[in-house]
């Protein structure tokens, strides 16, 4: 970082202690602006978070506007540039302001030993007297030394579907994706990977000094689980490329009065030289820092009871179920969907958080006990943020939901969406919540939201910024669970993916990446997943669903391994698996919980793509190395792993046999796999003393 001309903000000098700054704060790298009254000095340089009005050419983070017709911000430093350094880390506070408008801003970057992430954010305040809309209040940018244009990767999808890598080419312009769900959304995961456009000769662009290794790879990601939007800005024959992101600008305004701070969402930026695989080595290191734990204690192996029920909640039932799921070796028994007063279909019910009397008549606790007797703790679902329409909750507060003036609420799913920005809300769900965790019984809880917000907002309540409210509502009360009751596990979920970001992994123990539990569809959603977020997250159960895209037949044990890449978990109606299924049911769990510590706390190398004959991933730690194996009915013959990661001269065996490799070898010639279930492999290998 350096100061850019006239004080006008921070500008990024580069990423490897490389470059430097003349007395201008012009950056190695950046050509001088040619003379052309089209562009000011500041547009073409790499400032950081700036705002419309300090330039007015290129990007800008912050949009402000007063009612009298004041618009735009000149950014200037006021004060000092503080710069903390600890043996953790650093963090740099740039204080800015424009005394018209009556606006700071302090722009905060920190960085930690611990990982190789940059967070960046900033605080937006209203020191003036009157009312001050910020149309566009994103805290952080980052000038990614690539271009011009660059090959950006997106992980996209939709229900189902999530997390499918794509790469997009972008020569020029901006690329703009984002949410306006008031959730993260399943359309796109809110972070990029870029990397430089593919250039012939030695890369060389006329006009453009080399700005960085050709091998860079840079990612950005928002730590945000509301409305979003992030801009890659690809200016022509600009040698960096521009990504910023925060609050979606399209659907939502944030009014600041006076004395009022905005906090944006933090934006978190790293680069590595390498592959994807060395990109999500980053993300992961940074992850460990956002996760209270990593250990089993937040990981059990879960039985879900949803796929084998449905909304067909009956205590007789539950319990047969849980000697099954007991015998074959789950650690928590979660109870789904269908548990409240009313709740026999998706038409009714949510918001009725009470034990249904008509099928459980002795309450939630007699499944409870029940669960605790066979050895397992009791886990249970739970929408709060959701209300049908019929129900008692409904009718006594219809005005609790997002809603327009004047217009009917649109359901989806036939439920509406309670405004967890209303401070009554807010203190409703909390305490809904501590009603249920309070007396004990459930130490597992499952937070789903399976729709999208529409006509997000409060007729009369001002301001369009409902799902910033909503956002934080949901942040504050997940803080509250975690401070009030340490021993619940919290596995986040959205009807699947969609609400998985680097805020929720910092306030959840795991997630549920997908209702897609069909394996080889599940597999190729678990590979788009470990590119941005780490195994000891990525909820994964065995079911007995079909796959819908890739129909390839797979076998149980396929179903396993492929649960076994993260947090493995059951949901097949285990009463209709006869006693051999459940006897290698309960061998596979075994096999899990010998290896787990390996897979939740290695390094994660993913060999080819579930769309190959044959793929892999290998978690690799300083003692052991595990490799998970998978195939098509006529691929993968002769199927080789070659090893990442290992120490060349040492001695690998692999556990179980007296076979032993050379860790050189496993990575020239590679880890023969047997395909010891015809279809699918695990082969964990132990460094030899
Ligand atoms: C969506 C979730 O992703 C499923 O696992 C299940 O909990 C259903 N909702 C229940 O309604």
């Amino acid at each position: 970082m350096g100061l850019a001309p006239r004080g006008a903000g921070l500008v990024s000098l580069g990423w490897r202690g490389a470059g430097g700054a003349g007395d201008d704060g012009v950056p190695a790298g950046v050509p001088a602006a040619p003379a052309s009254p089209f562009e000011t000095d500041l547009d073409r340089l790499p400032l950081e978070a700036t705002a419309l009005g300090t330039r007015s050419v290129h990007g800008v983070e912050l949009v402000v506007r007063r009612a009298d017709g004041v618009r735009g911000a000149r950014l200037a430093v006021r004060g000092e540039v503080a710069l903390e350094v600890t043996d953790e880390g650093a963090h740099l506070a740039c204080p800015l302001a424009d005394d018209v408008v009556g606006l700071g801003v302090t722009l905060h970057l920190r960085t930690s030993r611990q990982h190789d992430v940059v967070e960046k954010w900033a605080d937006v305040r209203n020191d003036g007297g009157q009312p001050v809309e910020l149309l566009r209040a994103w805290g952080g940018a980052f000038n990614l030394p690539v271009g011009p244009g660059a090959v950006v990767r997106l992980l996209t999808g939709a229900w189902s579907r999530e997390l499918a890598a794509v790469d997009t080419d972008l020569a020029a312009g901006t690329l703009s994706i984002g949410s306006r769900q008031g959730i993260t959304s399943h359309t796109y995961a809110p972070l990029v990977g870029v990397r430089r456009r593919p250039r012939g000769g030695d890369g060389a662009v006329p006009g453009v000094p080399p700005a960085d290794h050709p091998a860079a790879r840079f990612g950005v990601a928002l730590a945000w689980s509301g409305s979003w939007r992030l801009a890659v800005d690809a200016v022509p024959a600009a040698p960096h490329v521009r990504v910023s992101a925060g609050l979606d600008d399209e659907s939502g305004v944030h009014t600041l009065g006076p004395g009022q701070v905005l906090t944006t969402p933090a934006l978190l930026g790293t680069r590595v030289e390498g592959t994807a695989d060395d990109l999500a080595h980053a993300w992961h290191g940074y992850q460990r820092t956002l996760a209270r734990s990593t250990g089993p204690e937040h990981r059990p192996v879960v039985y879900n009871s949803w796929y084998a029920t449905g909304f067909d909640v009956r205590a007789e039932h539950q319990l047969a179920l849980a000697d099954v799921a007991g015998d074959v070796g789950a650690e928590v028994f979660v109870v789904d969907d269908g548990w409240f007063r009313g709740r026999t279909s998706d038409a009714a019910g949510l918001g009725d958080w009470e034990a249904d009397p008509a099928r459980l008549p002795r309450g939630l606790g007699q499944i409870a006990d029940g669960v605790r007797a066979r050895g397992m703790r009791f886990g249970l679902w739970i929408e709060p943020e959701g209300v049908s329409p019929d129900s008692d909750l409904y009718r006594a507060h219809p005005d609790w939901v997002h809603r327009v003036a004047g217009r009917a609420p649109t359901t989806q799913r036939r439920q509406l969406v309670l405004d967890l920005g209303r401070p009554d809300v807010e203190e409703w769900v909390l305490g809904t919540l501590r009603r249920l965790l309070g007396p004990g019984d459930v130490s597992y809880l499952k937070w789903d939201m399976n729709r999208s917000v529409t006509d997000g907002g409060q007729p009369g309540a001002g301001g369009d910024d409902w799902s910033w409210r909503h956002t934080t509502a949901y942040y504050r009360v997940l803080e509250a669970l975690r401070a009030e009751f340490p021993h619940v596990t919290v596995e986040a979920c959205a009807g699947g993916g969609g609400r998985v970001d680097a805020a929720v992994l910092a306030r959840t123990d795991v997630v549920w990446p997908s209702d897609e539990t069909g394996p080889r569809d599940r597999l190729a959603i678990q590979h788009g997943f470990l590119e941005a977020y780490p195994p000891w997250v990525m909820s994964s159960w065995v079911t007995d669903m079909p796959d819908r895209v890739d129909t390839e037949p797979s076998s149980l044990a396929f179903r396993f391994v492929v649960a076994m890449s993260g947090v493995l978990g059951i949901g097949a109606d285990l009463l209709r698996w006869d006693e051999a299924t459940r006897a290698t049911a309960r061998d596979l769990v075994r096999l899990y919980t010998s290896l787990r510590d390996v897979v939740h706390h290695g390094r994660v190398r993913r060999h080819g793509t579930p769309a190959d004959a044959a793929s892999a991933v290998q978690y690799t730690t300083p003692g052991s190395v595990v490799v998970l194996a998978w195939r098509r009915a006529a691929g993968g013959q002769g199927y080789r792993v070659r090893l990442q990661d290992l120490d060349p001269a040492a001695r690998y065996r692999v556990r179980g046999t007296p076979v032993v490799h050379e860790g050189g070898a496993l990575a020239t010639d590679g880890l023969p796999v047997g395909w010891r279930w015809g279809d699918c492999d695990v082969v964990v290998l132990d460094r030899e003393p």
